[in-house]
């Protein structure tokens, strides 16, 4: 893989789909999250409908991929109810073979930059309190550890709620 990867990154927010589409997204789901807390094709429309769904793309060279654009990076997010400058980030990840080569800060900053333009101005989001690598990107963008909510998504399964002011 080349090392300047970062510039053949698009992202962008995702408008129109269709069910190729969105089963696309629940494959890479289930191999990035895993069968319990990827989301599926009745979660998938309502998030790019009602939330927001950015994606990162690694434009296609020819004869790779056959030519497809590779979906490599996936934010999801809802708008707080109660605060309408807030948004939640539901699910943030990096395809498997392309982590660790900057391409989580770049969707991140990428995604920053697309919120604010919607006016929102805090984000929010949680992170298993083990997941070193996902806690040092957040951090590195100013997401503070806010607090620390015990079984919130099952017995055992303790998450850090973590907020940034963007
Ligand atoms: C978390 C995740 C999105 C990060 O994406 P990425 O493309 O690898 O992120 P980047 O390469 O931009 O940055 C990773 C940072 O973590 C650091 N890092 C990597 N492994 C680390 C570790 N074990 N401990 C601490 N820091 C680590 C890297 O050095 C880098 O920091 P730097 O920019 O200061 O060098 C990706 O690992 C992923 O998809 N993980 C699985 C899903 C997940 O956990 N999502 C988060 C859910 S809240």
């Amino acid at each position: 893989m080349e090392d300047n990867i970062a510039q053949d990154i698009i992202v962008k927010e995702v408008k129109d789909f269709n069910l190729d589409f969105v089963l696309k997204i629940k494959k890479l789901e289930i191999e990035n999250l895993g069968e319990v807390s990827g989301i599926n094709e009745w979660v998938i429309p309502v998030i790019i409908k009602y939330g927001k769904l950015i994606i990162a793309i690694k434009k296609a060279k020819q004869q790779i991929n056959n030519g497809e654009d590779l979906i490599i990076g996936v934010n999801e997010l809802i708008r707080d109810w109660d605060n309408f400058n807030c948004a939640f980030i539901h699910s943030f990840y990096i395809k498997k073979g392309f982590r660790n080569k900057g391409i989580g800060s770049i969707l991140l900053k990428k995604s920053i930059e697309i919120l604010k333009k919607d006016n929102i101005k805090k984000l929010e989001l949680t992170v298993d309190p083990k997941n070193q690598t996902a806690i040092r990107l957040y951090e590195k963008f100013g997401f503070k550890n806010y607090e620390f909510i015990e079984d919130l998504y099952g017995k055992g399964v303790n998450r850090n709620l973590m907020i940034c002011e963007i």
